[in-house]
């Protein structure tokens, strides 16, 4: 049926298009932590130099939770939002206390970490643990809005929640994480915010926004 479509189909354009990453070489739950934050609010092109020497001095949960927070704060300088990376420290710290240096599995634990919201806690959740969770970014709350025909405001904390109802009954339970991983693709490389590239896109048969003509007008953003 419908839902089986197009998870097929994004999940065979995702296999031929995607990018190779640094945080895509594997699934080490610690490895995709820091890249989630990274890109929180930051761009990929900028995130990846800074990824990879992170990664070389702080290799695992163990090194970066012994690191002092002057070390970590310079390496994280440049990529501003400086608060992503002292609750990145703390949050560590906390998995190396009381997990046993290992980032947990459960939903409710890592949810309750500093600096990991819904979003974070489905990336690592999805991507490190192929657990069904929805992760819904900015890139997908654009793809959905236009895929559905939303005109919801995406600013809206309620339109975030039905964004996430969407998310969960559309992730599979198999690959969830490559799943994910397409749809913020698809969002960075087809749906685009200006001119997105309709002519390419794997689930066009099925954008509601496409048959209507009104891409262009998706998503619905208000100023706050
Ligand atoms: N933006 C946020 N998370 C991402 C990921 N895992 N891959 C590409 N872009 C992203």
């Amino acid at each position: 049926e419908w839902t089986a479509f197009v998870r097929e189909n994004l999940l065979r354009w995702y296999d031929k298009n995607k990018r190779e990453l640094p945080w895509r070489k594997n699934k080490d739950p610690y490895r995709i932590w820091v890249s989630e934050i990274m890109l929180q609010q930051t761009r990929v092109d900028t995130v990846i130099p800074y990824y990879e020497r992170f990664m070389e001095s702080f290799p695992d949960i163990t090194a970066l939770a012994k690191a002092k927070e002057e070390q970590v704060l310079k390496a994280w300088e440049g990529l501003g939002y400086y608060s992503r990376v002292r609750n990145l420290h703390q949050a560590v710290k906390e998995v190396a206390a009381t997990y046993e240096a290992k980032v947990p599995t459960d939903p409710k634990a890592v949810a309750s970490l500093r600096g990991i919201g819904d979003y974070t806690a489905g990336a690592i959740l999805s991507i490190a643990f192929d657990q069904p969770v929805p992760a819904v970014d900015g890139n997908v709350m654009r793809v959905f809005s236009r895929w559905f025909a939303l005109w919801d405001d995406i600013v809206k904390l309620s339109t975030r929640r039905k964004m996430g109802v969407l998310g969960t009954h559309l992730v599979p339970s198999d690959r969830p994480g490559d799943f994910n991983q397409a749809l913020m693709e698809l969002g960075a490389l087809i749906c685009t915010p200006v001119n997105p590239a309709c002519g390419k896109c794997p689930v066009q048969a099925t954008c509601q926004a496409y048959e209507q003509g009104v891409q262009a007008e998706l998503p619905v953003k208000k100023k706050a």
